[in-house]
């Protein structure tokens, strides 16, 4: 038997765009249009309407946080227009939340654009980073007597990857040039998001809130012991896991560090080359692991050691994303259960994890992979829009109710 600590955070999480439905206006609804992406969104889960019903699920499972994102494209859908009714209705999503002892967990950036800053060339235009703000100022006066913890953006070199070096998200290029230059600028505009909102609630005269990123972090492991796969592992783990926090760190813009993380990654790189220190994975099924449904490797222990790895900045930790998708409930509860004793391990080791934030919710939108993945814990039916709890979700309901495992 083990003990959480009081006050631990319990919850899941969905973003604007995977579950809301109909966001017209941003970039991804115009790739999609545009037959660029192999299924479209469309309604998604009409989260947008039932965001009461799903939030009523979240209570029964005890859940006592919930993260989501505010669709920038929603309430700014051309430049400079805020729309009064969209602010309304991310009101009533924070304010049906609260009413039921949920504390939100608001991420102002999960990978979707709206479609004029991507004309104008979206995060490769550093001069664009003031859109971002603008937006940013606007919702934290807005809600920042309601929300304390925020998250600016939701996994920066997720976005940067897959939407300019791979070619698989909008605006689908591959370029390292352009990767490193919208890197650059997503840390930018988080330090000045994250001192924008600590000015507006210092004005306001509201207790400090807690701001950070989401990170994805992978265990990067070795397959085979050669000097080109151990280069790769340090650069992978030097570059992808630390290199934003490390930079935010040190500008002193992160109050928590928010962390997302799925599983393994097996590093086997065939020859001498960036992309291939950067990209390569073994092909092959050594050292097998129990997978999700993508193929994905689970590998508990590798969140225990990027817990470990985190400790040297001594900030409080929050596990912003950690799921699996599948067909087999079970495993999702096996998924789920050996995770958080990894988590429970690193508590006793002295990290300051204060909570545990499923992803997700709800089956939903999984991007350029389509409604086939499905990570909820609470099933949905696409067609009529129904919601069906799995047992996974109960098991993790009696752990969060109790603080035990
Ligand atoms: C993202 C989510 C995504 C999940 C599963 C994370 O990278 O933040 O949007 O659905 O992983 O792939």
């Amino acid at each position: 038997m083990k003990e959480f600590p009081r006050n631990f955070l319990w919850g899941a999480a969905t973003s604007a765009h995977q579950v809301e439905g109909n966001n017209i206006y941003n970039d991804w609804w115009l790739a999609e249009e545009a037959g660029a992406i192999k299924e479209a969104s469309g309604r998604a889960c009409s989260h947008y309407e039932l965001y009461s019903e799903d939030f009523a699920i979240a209570g029964q499972l005890h859940h006592n946080c919930h993260r989501f994102s505010i669709e920038w494209s929603r309430v700014e859908p051309q430049e400079g227009n805020f729309d009064p009714l969209e602010i309304e209705h991310y009101r009533k999503v924070i304010a049906d939340l609260k009413s039921r002892g949920i504390q939100p967990v608001v991420t102002l950036h999960h990978f979707t654009n709206p479609a004029w800053f991507s004309r104008r060339g979206g995060w490769v235009n550093s001069g664009l980073q003031k859109y971002f703000l603008r937006f940013t100022d606007k919702i934290v006066r807005e809600f920042g007597a309601e929300v304390k913890f925020w998250i600016t953006i939701n996994e920066p070199l997720v976005y940067s990857s897959h939407a300019y070096l791979l070619g698989a998200w909008p605006p689908k290029k591959r370029s390292l040039f352009e990767t490193a230059r919208v890197t650059f600028n997503l840390a930018q505009a988080h330090i000045k998001a994250y001192r924008l909102i600590h000015k507006i609630y210092k004005e306001n005269s509201l207790d400090k809130p807690m701001v950070s990123i989401a990170a994805n972090l992978q265990a990067f492991e070795l397959c085979r012991p050669t000097l080109k796969n151990r280069l790769s592992v340090y650069l992978r783990h030097k570059l992808y896991n630390l290199y934003f926090i490390d930079e935010l760190f040190r500008r002193k813009t992160l109050d928590y560090i928010g962390i997302n993380y799925y599983g393994r990654n097996l590093v086997d790189v065939e020859s001498w080359g960036i992309r291939h220190l950067l990209l390569d994975t073994c092909k092959y099924n050594h050292h097998p692991l129990r997978k999700n449904s993508l193929g994905w490797d689970i590998y508990p222990e590798g969140l225990y050691k990027l817990l470990l790895a985190v400790k040297k900045y001594n900030l409080p930790v929050l596990i912003t994303e950690n799921g699996i998708c599948t067909e087999d409930d079970d495993l999702r509860w096996d998924y789920i259960r050996e995770h958080l004793l990894q988590i429970h391990r690193a508590i006793q080791d002295g990290i300051g994890v204060m909570g545990y934030i499923y992803w997700s919710l709800i089956d939903n939108f999984e991007w350029d992979k389509g409604f086939t993945p499905r990570f909820g814990l609470v099933h949905v039916d696409y067609g009529s829009q129904k919601r069906s709890v799995r047992p996974s979700a109960e098991k993790l309901a009696q752990v969060s109710a109790s603080g035990i495992i």
